[in-house]
C-alpha cells in the first residue's frame, strides 16, 4: 500500500513537470501540489483560530476559480476541529477569454437567499487577487444583505506592475485577511485558475506564455 502511494506521488510529481514541457502554452510550475497543500493547512490554522469564537463559518466561494482551494480549504479547516463550516458557492467573472480587458465590475449573480447571509459571519474565498474589483464588490453587496461579518480570503495575490488610481484607491480599501501565496505580475493557470477556460484541472499551478493569449 505504502509503495503504491510512493509510486503514485512520483508520478504525479513527475507530471507536473511532463505536462508543462510538453504544453506549449505553459511555461513552468509556480506552485507543486505539496507547496499549495502546506501553505493551505496554515492558512486553515490561522482561520480557524480567528473563528473559533463564532463556532461556525459561512465559506463562500467565488466560481469557477475557487473551486479547488475552497475544496481543499474546508478539508484543512474540519481538521483543526475548530469551527463548523457551511458551503455556498457565488458565480462572478470580470474577464473574458483574453487575460485582461479593461478594469470593470464583475458581472455578479447572487443566487444565495437573505437567509443564508443575514447574520452570517462569511469567509468569502476567491483564487486570485488581481486589481480587487471582484472582491470589493462581493463583499460590499454581502455586508448590504446583512452579514454579520465578510472576511476575504485568496490563494493568490498579485503585486501589479502598474496600477491605475482607481485600482489604487479601491485597494487601499480593500482588506484581505488570509493570503496564500504573494506572486509577480504573470498570468498563472491550474488548480482551478484559467487561461481562456484551460488549464483550471491542474494539480499544480503554472505559468502561461501571455503571447498566446494576446
Ligand atoms: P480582480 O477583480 O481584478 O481582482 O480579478 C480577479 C479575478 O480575475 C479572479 O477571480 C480570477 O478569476 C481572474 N484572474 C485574475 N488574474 C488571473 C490569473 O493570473 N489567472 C487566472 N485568473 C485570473
Ligand atoms: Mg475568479
Amino acid at each position: 500500500m505504502e509503495s503504491e502511494l510512493n509510486a503514485r506521488e512520483e508520478r504525479i510529481l513527475l507530471k507536473a513537470e511532463d505536462i508543462v514541457n510538453k504544453e506549449p502554452h505553459l511555461k513552468s510550475v509556480l506552485f507543486d501540489e505539496k507547496t499549495i497543500q502546506q501553505r493551505i493547512v496554515s492558512l486553515a490554522e490561522g482561520i480557524g483560530a480567528d473563528f473559533e469564537k463564532h463556532g461556525k463559518i459561512c465559506v463562500i466561494g467565488v466560481l469557477k476559480g475557487a473551486f479547488i482551494f475552497m475544496a481543499d480549504l474546508v478539508r484543512a479547516l474540519a481538521m483543526t476541529g475548530r469551527v463548523k463550516v457551511r458551503c455556498e458557492f457565488i458565480r462572478a467573472s470580470t474577464y473574458g477569454d483574453e487575460l485582461k480587458q479593461s478594469a470593470s465590475a464583475p458581472q455578479v449573480e447572487l443566487k444565495l437567499l437573505p437567509s443564508e447571509i443575514e447574520g452570517q459571519d462569511i469567509l468569502l474565498i476567491d483564487d486570485i487577487l488581481d486589481q480587487g474589483f471582484t472582491l470589493a464588490h462581493l463583499q460590499q453587496q454581502l455586508k448590504e444583505q446583512g452579514a454579520r461579518s465578510v472576511k476575504l480570503c485568496v490563494l493568490l495575490k498579485k503585486e501589479l506592475k502598474q496600477i491605475s488610481p482607481e485600482v489604487a484607491r479601491l485597494q487601499s480599501r480593500l482588506q484581505v485577511d488570509y493570503v496564500g501565496f504573494t506572486i509577480k505580475d504573470e498570468w498563472v493557470v491550474g488548480y482551478g485558475l484559467d487561461a481562456a477556460q484551460e488549464f483550471r484541472e491542474l494539480p499544480f499551478l503554472a505559468t502561461v506564455h501571455e503571447k498566446y493569449y494576446l
